[in-house]
């Protein structure tokens, strides 16, 4: 007879065997474009419509990360082949390292700071990130978080009913997974946190025609392959991202959609992710087409920053090798892409320097920009800020920050912030030509 232990046990393979084979897909909610209580947090207010600030080849940039999937395994999807023919795959973009936290920590703020663990981590306040950079020139911008309960949430995990299974809970919510949750410059400054939103606020937002000009998306744990595979994601895209590029209020007609994934999962070619350029800000006659410069997540900052006239980090943004904007985008900027004929590793876990790095050889302290350093907008500086406000009451691990549920102070502050950037703009237009710099965008 198996003794208690031996069967535990036993379930336990058979569960991990069940999770790693059959799960099928099961919508989170009935549409993208409705709420749900799948999505944990409620949501009672959306953003205000953004005023637009125009760049050079697109006013919207939404990034989507999926999870652990090596280029050729996304590539034989027939979801991806499908949308490949809608946009640009770039077939040499790379991720930064392994394991999953260093790559959306790199996203947020053009460093790994030598991490290489999922550990709970926390970057300095004064140590700056992209919103920074898209505060300073008005250009709004959000973070969507499906599973995450709250904005500005802190939790290392947040466990939600299992809708896949009908019962039991699974940690669908993943702070590793989220951009810009480790910098303290974003989570401990209340109107920022209250821009780290979950995927109910994503359905208001979206449509009350609010979605801001700057995104960043992570589908909760099984719908970004994390837990599952490239079937279960493959299915989550055509429930999701598909339906949403034939919606005006998603992709508008200057929008860029990044999908990608945050690192392969075998390793052997060097961090090869799929890497897809999509929406409407994609020239037609570029359907279809492959880019084979070398790209890494450092691209979701520069691309930016040469489209809007952002300035820059100072970390890894401004190193010419791994920064790389993206070829249609560099071509309409004059952007000069470097060809990259020996790529650095980024697939072994011990290489790069920094506050965080597990070797103590390699433990640098934080260290400020190189103030010095070239941005990829050549009018741009690098910026710092050494005395952001913070309020380290929402420094509060597990529990819901007041941000979130309060009456509306997202649009009280919104309100301000437009009547500011509106009074500056009239008084560039009256000294200037006849040219209206914003626009509402619907
Ligand atoms: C982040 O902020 C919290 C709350 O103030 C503080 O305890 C923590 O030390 C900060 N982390 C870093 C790395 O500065
Ligand atoms: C990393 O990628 C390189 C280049 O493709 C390959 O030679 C090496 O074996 C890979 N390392 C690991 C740990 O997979
Ligand atoms: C730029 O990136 C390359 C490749 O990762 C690296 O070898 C080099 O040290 C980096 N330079 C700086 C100044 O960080
Ligand atoms: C942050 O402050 C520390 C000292 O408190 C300083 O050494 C460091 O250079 C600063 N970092 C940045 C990015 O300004
Ligand atoms: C918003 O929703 C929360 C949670 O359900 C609720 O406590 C709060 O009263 C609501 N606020 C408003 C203004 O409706």
């Amino acid at each position: 007879m198996f003794s208690l232990r031996t069967a535990v046990l036993l379930l336990a393979s058979l569960r991990v065997a069940f999770a790693a084979q059959s799960v099928a897909f099961v919508p989170p909610s009935t549409s993208p474009t409705k709420p749900s209580p799948n999505y944990v947090g409620q949501s009672n207010f959306t953003l205000p419509r953004p005023i637009i600030q125009h760049g050079i080849v697109f006013d919207q940039m939404i990034v989507v990360n999926l999870e652990n999937t090596d280029f050729s395994v996304a590539a034989s999807s027939p979801v991806f082949q499908q949308l490949a023919r809608q946009g640009i795959t770039y077939t040499n973009s790379h991720g930064l390292a392994h394991p999953s936290e260093p790559n959306y920590m790199g996203q947020g703020g053009a460093s790994t700071f030598g991490l290489f663990s999922d550990d709970f981590e926390d970057i300095p306040a004064n140590v700056s990130s992209v919103v920074d950079l898209l505060e300073e020139k008005h250009i709004s911008w959000a973070s969507y978080q499906e599973n995450m309960p709250c904005n500005g949430y802190n939790g290392k995990t947040f466990a939600s009913f299992n809708y896949l299974t009908g019962s039991g809970t699974d940690n669908f919510y993943a702070r590793k997974h989220n951009q810009l949750a480790m910098y303290n410059s974003t989570k401990l400054n209340p109107r920022r946190a209250g821009l780290m939103r979950n995927y109910n606020d994503f359905a208001n937002d979206l449509n009350a025609a609010a979605l801001p000009q700057y995104i960043f998306m992570t589908p909760n744990i099984v719908n970004d392959a994390h837990d599952t595979d490239i079937n279960f994601a493959s299915a989550y895209l055509e429930y999701f991202l598909i339906p949403l590029l034939d919606n005006p209020k998603f992709n508008g007609p200057r929008t860029l959609i990044l999908l990608t994934f945050d690192e392969d999962e075998t390793g052997p070619e060097n961090n090869l992710i799929f890497t897809l350029a999509l929406g409407n800000a994609v020239p037609k006659k570029l359907h279809g087409t492959t880019d084979n410069t070398y790209l890494t997540h450092y691209t979701v900052l520069t691309t930016p920053q040469v489209n809007w006239g952002l300035n820059c980090l100072g970390r890894q943004d401004t190193n010419k090798t791994m920064a790389n904007v993206l070829g249609f985008v560099a071509e309409a900027t004059g952007y000069k892409n470097l060809v990259v004929k020996n790529p650095p590793t980024t697939n072994d876990t011990v290489a790069i320097p920094g506050p965080f790095s597990p070797i103590a050889s390699f433990v640098t302290p934080w260290e400020g920009p190189d103030i010095h350093a070239k941005c990829a907008n050549p009018k741009g500086h690098v910026y710092v800020n050494n005395n952001p406000p913070v309020n380290p009451d929402l420094y509060n691990n597990g529990q819901c920050p007041q941000v979130a549920f309060s009456s509306n102070p997202l649009l009280e502050w919104n309100t301000e912030f437009d009547a500011q950037i509106i009074a500056e703009q009239r008084k560039f237009h009256a000294s200037s030509f006849d040219f209206e710099p914003f626009e509402r965008i619907w």
